[in-house]
Order: structure tokens, then sequence, then C-alpha cells
């Protein structure tokens, strides 16, 4: 079997000396898109105010996919980022693990658009789907692809686009999340570093506590499940809370113990970022100070699977985590899933961003079915945010369109952007 294609010859098996195999992060980007929206925005939207969103969440302002971005799209750039920072070319990714809840179709799987998106050629490319813990799930993959000798180069990326799936008249749900992309290059070694202690939990009698009732097989979509809002986000957030704050800090305990450490001996934990007052629970259950929690929900709010690698892109790239440090990753979603792992650094923090710098959102192209004409995917109720000018120097054409797109979506749109 070939070493620059080990997943095409499941087979036969990969030579070993025996010697164990160590899955080490060498590259790790993210991407947000541009355009805000802020918890003044919601206010005039649902009956809520600043002020209880930042007590009860420590939620300021959250992302929005714009028209012609995808989950695709925005897992692409950070993908791309992440191989720069690994110094690798695309074909190098042996395998490609896209942990998502809102994929860009049932299928073919987001993996595969993303794995065209990014030049590589060679990957075996699949989605993960174990929501908000969807990241580590799929790192907890990724490290098993290299540790049986399967892969080399594991590409494990976290993407969602959750502001299309969110009702904006349900303010139980609509002020907590957002969009966006996170990914790590995991990098076969002989060297001992990586993911050192790895936990992973389900717990399916808290299946309906968060859930996307329509869609699938059970309800599929009709007239009738869009009526009812069935497409939407639904949740019960007190459940949700309890399970998250009971179950992060044992999660996350389980990996460090399998580690053969303390919860003491790990520099920075980088924790779902969900609400602030389940981090702040998290730190006390592990007797922690806050300041051993890395947080950013503030700027992003809950991107489910994003959340995680968006999180450990930004805590390396400001310096938060150096090479010898031991961090854990840690999350919890609906299922009830969650999973962490414990991770010893050992890539130079200086290289992320070199790779941030090097990709920009125009050096992805997802390619679109040629006869396939679509709707404006923006929801009714964000479209005056989206007509907004984002922040300068960043790069967002707002007048870009969906091909296919109905001419009057596109009218309205630049009308709105000259408004
Ligand atoms: C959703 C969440 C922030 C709600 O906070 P909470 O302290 O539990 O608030 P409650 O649900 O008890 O609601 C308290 C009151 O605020 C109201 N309220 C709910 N959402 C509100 C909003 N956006 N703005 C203003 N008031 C709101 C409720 O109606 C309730 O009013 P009442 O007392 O008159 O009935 C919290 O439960 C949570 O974070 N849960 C976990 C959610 C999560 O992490 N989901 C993702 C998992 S991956």
């Amino acid at each position: 079997m070939s070493e620059t294609s080990p997943i095409r010859s499941p087979a036969t098996p990969r030579p070993t000396s025996g010697a164990p195999r160590y899955a080490h992060v060498i590259g790790w980007g993210s991407y947000a898109p541009a355009q805000v929206l802020t918890n003044a925005d919601l206010e005039r939207m649902v009956d809520t105010s600043d002020e209880w969103i930042v007590s009860r969440t420590g939620i300021r302002e959250r992302r929005v996919a714009a028209a012609h971005e995808t989950t695709a799209s925005m897992a692409a750039v950070a993908s791309l980022r992440a191989i720069r920072t690994a110094g690798i070319e695309p074909d190098d990714i042996d395998v490609i693990l896209l942990a998502t809840l809102t994929p860009d179709y049932w299928m073919p799987s987001t993996a595969a658009l993303v794995k065209e998106a990014i030049g590589n050629t060679r990957a075996a490319a699949m989605d993960v789907a174990a929501a908000c813990s969807g990241f580590v799930y799929g790192y907890a993959t990724g490290q098993a692809y290299i540790a049986s000798g399967m892969a080399r180069n594991v590409l494990v990326i976290g993407a969602e686009t959750l502001t299309r799936f969110l009702d904006y008249s349900d303010r139980n749900t609509c002020i907590l999340f957002g969009d966006g992309a996170g990914a790590v290059v995991l990098g076969a070694a002989d060297t001992p570093g990586g993911g050192l202690g790895i936990e992973m939990t389900t717990e399916p009698e808290g299946a309906y506590m968060i859930w996307l009732p329509a869609g699938g097989a059970k309800r599929p979509p009709s007239a009738e499940t869009i009526a009812r809002g069935e497409h939407f986000v639904r949740m019960e957030g007190k459940e949700t809370y309890r399970f998250a704050t009971r179950t992060l800090a044992s999660t996350a305990l389980a990996a460090i113990d399998r580690a053969g450490l303390k919860s003491s001996d790990i520099d920075l934990f980088i924790p779902h970022q969900a609400n602030i007052r389940i981090i702040e629970a998290v730190a006390k259950g592990l007797s922690l100070p806050m300041d051993r929690m890395f947080v950013n929900l503030d700027k992003y709010g809950n991107t489910s699977a994003a959340s995680v690698p968006i999180a450990l892109a930004e805590a390396v790239n400001q310096g938060r985590v150096k090479v010898g440090d031991r961090i854990v990753i840690v999350a919890f979603g609906a299922g009830f899933t969650s999973g962490a792992v414990a991770i010893e650094w050992t890539a130079d923090p200086e290289r992320g961003r070199a790779g941030d710098a090097a990709v920009t959102p125009a050096d992805v192209h997802v390619r679109l079915p040629v006869d396939w004409d679509s709707v404006d995917p923006i929801p009714d109720a964000l479209a005056a945010v989206m007509g907004r000018p984002v922040a300068p120097g960043v790069d967002v054409p707002l007048d870009d369109v969906v091909p296919g797109e109905p001419e009057h979506a596109r009218r309205d749109r630049k009308t709105e952007i000259r408004v």
C-alpha cells in the first residue's frame, strides 16, 4: 500500500514498526463571515434585551453568512488556512472529516464539496453528525485513523450556517446561535504529543432536548412542516443547561484522567462556546480560575460544531497556547453528546497568523450545479441586517448571488445595499 494513498487500499495492511503513532495538531484556521448580528438587532425582532442576553448568556453579537456563503464555502476557507498553517499541500490530506448539523445538502456530504473546493484530489471525505460535539468527535476519529496507520494527515472541520435554521420569532433560540467555521490538520508523528486522552459520551434520553423536527425521514419536508416551523431548531433550554453543566466538567476530567494528568496540569481549556454561565460552572466544578477557560462567545455566539475549532485557532493566534502546553477541547450538544480531548501542543503558534493571512474567501470556489434554480437563502427577518455595509477592509461581495437566484431577489438586495 502506497504511503500517499492509504485510504484507497484498506484491505492491504500498512506495514508498521510497532511503534505508537501520534496525531499532532500541525495546522489550524478559522473563518467567520463579516456581517454582524447584534443584540440590538435582535431587540428589534423579538421581545428581548441586550441586558437579558448578556447576563443570561454572555453573548453580545454573532456572525451571519452572506447569501453567497454556505457551510461548505466557510469550511473551505478555514480548511485552506489550516493547510497553509501546516505548511503542506491540499493533496497531502488523506481524510476529510466535516462536523456539521447544517450541511449544504442532505447529499452529497459537505466534506465532499470542501474536498473539491480546496483542491484535494485524493482524500476520503465524510460528514460527522454529533451536533455541537461534532468537531471533538471528528478530532477523535481523525486521531484514530492516524493511530491505526490508515492516514497520515487528517483535516478535521467544524462548520455551520445556523442562521438559516433559526426561527427569528423564537427568543429562546434565535439569540444564541451564529455562523462560522474552524479546522485543524492532524499529522502523524513518531514523537509523543498531540491528543493524549479522549472521552466521548452519548445520552439518548436527551434526544429531543435540542432537535430539528422536520426534513428527515421521520417528517419529510412538506408545506405542512414548513407552515408549522418544524424546519427550525427547537430547544428545551433549562434541560440542556442542566446537562451541559453536569457533563462538561466530567467529560473533560475523564479525558484528562486518560492522559494521566490532573485538571491543574491543564494550561488552557477550550470549551464549547454556548453560554458564559456554563463555562463558569465548569471552571468552578474543576476548581480552576476563569483565566484557564478560553472565551470568545461574546463575539460569535454558539456556532455549534464550529465553536471549538474557531476558539482553538483564536486562542493559539492570540498567544494563549505555547509549545509544550496541555490544553483540553471539550464540547456538549444535541444527542445528548459530549466529548473532550486532552492535547499536548507541539506546533509553533506563530504559524497560525501567516496561515490565516495566506487565504481569503475569494480563494475558494464551491462548485454549484449548472441547471439549478435557487431561492434567496437569507431569512426575511435578517434581510435588513444583511443589507448593511460590513466593516471596512472586509472583502464581502454583498451583491453576490447564488446562480439561478430569481431576478427580483437580486434586485431587492441591490436596493437594500444602496440604502
Ligand atoms: C436558553 C437559556 C439562556 C435561558 O436562560 P434561563 O436562565 O434558563 O432562562 P429561562 O428559560 O428560565 O427563562 C427565564 C425567563 O426569561 C424569559 N426569556 C427567555 N428567553 C428570553 C430572551 N431571549 N429575552 C428575554 N427574556 C427571555 C423566559 O420566558 C422566562 O420568563 P418567565 O420567567 O416570565 O417565564 C439557558 O437555559 C441556556 O443557555 N440553556 C442552554 C442552551 C444551550 O446551550 N444550547 C445549545 C446547546 S449546544
